[in-house]
């Protein structure tokens, strides 16, 4: 395989980048007046507004005979076949399966939907229950969290649902100093059942219960349905989903059991329709122009690659939306943070890079001043929905003009006081919801998911492992064996914080 720098189309990139760099976004726009128009893309109700961007034709078409010699259309058959498109692991990603219901090609898949559909049915049906207590970590917290929080609006009101996810005791104590026992029911999500903080803190709800193993209070949603049944849960208590489901990607299978109790069956499949229906732009647009995951992603690689940008910020202006930059992160990071290719070499070329973000207009008061003033250019992806308070949205409006815009000295009417220079000319996105629904939701989320894998083949990339948080977890188990021995043999600086521990 060509190395991707070798690739003619990225050579015309290349080129390209160098005639571009020096434009100004607020030229562009006043020598286009349909400048906007055209840069602006639509699915579900979602507008995506990607004209404040330094990108004109020129780029996206380059960007496009890249993705035609990358022979796209036999990488995205691949992924929704069931091919082992995550090779290091030899498996599938079969997320999108978990969503289909025009065409369901893994029968299985289907069935377990309906089997964690139906039992959260009979759960909401139980007036016994009114808290839920969910244990999990990463991928088996964070979507259905955030999910749940976006989605409160659509709640049944019917439970009130906690997540223990750290092992810090705070959650826990917290949780627990709340909860009636007699109308609680345990929910522990782990793919694997093998990490350590679900587990520790499994045994801590056991314990503290008075119990020996789960007991009927517990469910648990796993691809390991032997290590559940060895730990003691109730068989039927067990809500199974495919190995071929990765963490971040997992919250459209039971790991979303939550979601469900929250929001009712019929809204969490609006969820999943809703991701369908990206899921079939993102197969079938084969208009690359036009298919926004493909736009997405050229952005971010024109922005990591050729300006050298390496964080970017995630702005929801939505409390709803509160736990989307997390969420993003650990997407974005945990899929893209890799400096190994597929086949096992050094990639020679910038992949991944920082995510972070906060609620609008809370950042506004707080990092926006360097995304305004400091010396990295850091591009945004504003995130609004148009029937919010209007003072917010006219807030998400102002800052990406205003990034856009800068302040030139000469603009002002006052003394020419350096420290209202803005340089301007910082790239954004924004992505606009007419409502925040189920559906337009799950629609976001897959976009998302497919900028992802797009970047990833681009890059030459697994995006579906995360062999990256495995040695952190090995220390960790070393320095907790050792914990309060005297004499350590590790580096001086970790035998003195813990010497300072045990003193
Ligand atoms: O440590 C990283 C990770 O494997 C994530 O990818 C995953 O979402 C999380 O841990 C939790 O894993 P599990 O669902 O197997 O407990």
């Amino acid at each position: 395989m060509k190395n991707l720098l070798e690739l003619n189309a990225w050579q015309s990139l290349n080129e390209h980048f160098f005639n571009i760099k020096h434009l100004k976004m607020k030229d562009m726009f006043q020598y286009d007046e349909k400048r906007a128009e055209k840069y602006t893309y639509e699915l579900n109700n979602i507008y995506f507004d990607l004209s404040k961007n330094r990108i004109n034709f020129d780029t996206i078409s380059y960007f496009v005979d890249l993705t035609k010699s990358l022979k796209f259309h036999n990488r995205i058959a691949e992924l929704f076949d069931g091919d082992k498109v995550n090779n290091t692991e030899d498996r599938a990603a079969l997320h999108t399966a978990l969503r289909a219901f025009d065409e369901i090609k893994f029968e299985k898949i289907a069935q377990e939907r309906t089997m964690f559909l139906e039992k959260a049915e009979n759960i909401i049906a139980d007036n016994g229950i009114d808290h839920i207590v969910q244990l999990g970590i990463g991928g088996s917290y964070i979507g259905p969290k955030m999910v749940n929080e976006a989605l409160s609006s659509y709640s049944n009101g019917r439970f009130t649902i906690d997540y223990i996810a750290n092992t810090d005791t705070t959650d826990f104590d917290k949780v627990f100093s709340k909860i009636n026992i007699e109308k609680t029911l345990f929910i522990v999500a782990s793919k694997s059942l093998n990490t350590s903080e679900t587990q520790y803190n499994l045994n801590k709800v056991i314990s503290k219960l008075g119990l020996s193993a789960p007991n009927e209070k517990f469910y648990c949603l796993t691809a390991n349905r032997e290590k559940a049944i060895q730990l003691g849960f109730n068989p039927d208590n067990i809500l199974t989903f495919c190995n071929s489901i990765g963490g971040r990607y997992s919250l459209w299978s039971s790991i979303g059991f939550t979601i469900v109790l929250n929001i009712g069956r019929k809204n969490f499949e609006e969820l999943l329709k809703g991701a369908e229906i990206a899921d079939t732009h993102f197969a079938e647009t084969d208009d690359y122009f036009h298919n926004i995951p493909f736009l997405l992603a050229y952005i971010n690689i024109w922005h990591r690659n050729f300006f050298d940008l390496r964080a970017k910020a995630n702005i929801p202006y939505s409390d709803a939306l509160k736990y989307l930059p997390e969420y993003m992160q650990q997407l974005e990071m945990e899929s893209l943070g890799k400096l190994i290719d597929k086949q096992g070499n050094k990639v020679k070329y910038a992949t991944g890079g920082t995510i972070f973000g906060n609620i609008g207009t809370n950042s506004q008061h707080s990092f926006f001043q360097m995304l305004h003033q400091g010396v990295d250019i850091i591009p945004v992806e504003f995130i609004a929905i148009a029937n919010s308070d209007s003072k917010l949205i006219a807030n998400c409006f102002a800052q990406s003009r205003a990034l856009m815009l800068g302040q030139e000295l000469s603009d002002l009417n006052s003394n020419n006081d350096n420290h209202r220079f803005f340089p301007g000319n910082i790239p954004s996105n924004t992505i606009l919801f007419d409502k925040l629904t189920p559906s337009t939701l799950g629609s976001f989320l897959a976009i998302q998911e497919h900028k992802v894998f797009v970047q990833s083949v681009i890059w030459n990339i697994n995006p579906f492992d995360q062999f990256g948080v495995e040695l952190g977890k090995t220390i960790a188990r070393e320095i907790e064996s050792n914990y309060e021995t005297q004499d350590h043999s590790f580096d001086s600086s970790t035998n003195n914080l813990l010497k300072r521990i045990n003193n």
